[in-house]
């Protein structure tokens, strides 16, 4: 069979990391810097700790495009918090909020919102079970708290080619494709990325907001919900979750040293081989509409179940692990984050041709 003398993780997070990132990682957890210490111990107020905070902020700043305008926070929580967040603090009395369905992250950014004020759904897909986009209105009442949207739907394997240009706050989970192409940033009020994806373990998210969407939050809420107080605080309001952070930080460097064109190029072609192959192989099929598939979370599936188990199997057999659709949908899932490379698409492609020929 092919030989392969190492394991890649297709998962859709927690993700695979760049090797480069896991090393430097391993050794500050041995010891950080000249500190003395394992970067598990620094303390998260002192010097070592805000000089990683400011560097990874303005480093999300500079890949992001953006100015002084915005503001960067680091929090904990993961994606569902701000699910909640979002709403408690930008939907206030009186106004309605938008959201576009494109799939469970989405109609569960929906549920959270309704607890706290009007919500409309303008469009949802799931009637064709997700695997088609929704279509976002183009015009969208003015005095909207803003409209949300999920730019890469994990579970399902479709992503945004571009963002809309609206006229209200525009909101943006981008959780499982942040970082992974040119995407203009700017169209955003705020967007959000739990780390565990393309940037860091978990344990952090990113939130990125402009500045006046502060004015808007009227409601009175628990300082660890209130953006204009984690704002304030810089993100150490509470113990903030330090390796995390830290790791993303290592990410980021590697992603401003690599050029975001560059892995964009690399995303694009991954995606597109692997596509291809799913297409030309006589044992797999993908449901979801062309122009909507992803390029992070390719998802597809056997022409039986017993087809998918088998090659769920012998993938994991030759070093492909964590293949498997995500409970909702069943199929296959194979994740192509930033820190897969060329040569591991080209290797899963082979397997799956291996498995081909050992079936027929
Ligand atoms: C797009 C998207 N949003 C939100 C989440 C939820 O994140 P968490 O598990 O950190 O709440 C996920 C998780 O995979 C996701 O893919």
């Amino acid at each position: 069979m092919i030989a392969s003398n190492k394991i890649i993780n297709f998962n859709a997070g927690p993700a695979a990391l760049p090797q480069e990132v896991v090393q430097q990682a391993a050794e500050a957890v041995l010891q950080y810097a000249d500190s003395g210490t394992s970067i598990l111990s620094i303390h998260h107020r002192g010097k070592y700790f805000l000089d990683i905070l400011e560097e990874s902020k303005q480093l999300v700043k500079e890949l992001c495009g953006l100015n002084d305008d915005y503001e960067v926070l680091w929090l904990q929580g993961g994606g569902r918090m701000q699910f909640a967040m979002i709403p408690m603090n930008f939907l206030n009395e009186g106004q309605t909020a938008y959201y576009i369905d494109s799939g469970s992250w989405a109609s569960d950014a929906i549920a959270h919102a309704q607890l706290y004020g009007n919500v409309q759904v303008l469009s949802s897909s799931k009637d064709h079970n997700y695997q088609q986009l929704p279509e976002i209105p183009s015009t969208i009442t003015s005095n909207a708290a803003y409209l949300h949207l999920t730019s890469n739907n994990t579970i399902y394997g479709t992503q945004l080619q571009e963002l809309p240009t609206v006229d209200v706050p525009l909101v943006v989970d981008m959780s499982s494709d942040i970082f992974s192409k040119r995407i203009d940033y700017s169209k955003c009020s705020l967007f959000y990325a739990v780390a565990q994806k393309n940037m860091g373990p978990a344990g952090a998210t990113l939130v990125v907001l402009r500045k006046d969407m502060l004015s808007r939050i009227k409601r009175q809420l628990a300082p660890i919900l209130d953006f204009k107080k984690q704002v304030e605080k810089n993100s150490v309001l509470n113990t903030a979750p330090v390796f995390p952070i830290y790791v993303s930080l290592l990410t980021l460097r590697w992603i401003k040293e690599k050029g975001i064109e560059q892995i964009e190029a690399d995303n694009r072609q991954k995606a597109d081989l692997l596509y291809a192959e799913v297409q030309r192989n006589t044992l797999f099929n993908c449901q979801v509409e062309d122009k909507d598939r992803s390029m992070m979370n390719v998802c597809f599936n056997g022409i039986d179940k017993t087809i998918e188990e088998a090659f769920i199997n012998f993938a994991q057999e030759n070093g492909c692990t964590n293949i498997k659709g995500h409970r909702y949908v069943g199929g296959l899932r194979v994740s192509l984050y930033n820190a897969i490379s060329l040569e591991d698409v080209k290797y899963f492609i082979a397997v799956m041709q291996e498995f081909e020929l050992s079936r027929h």
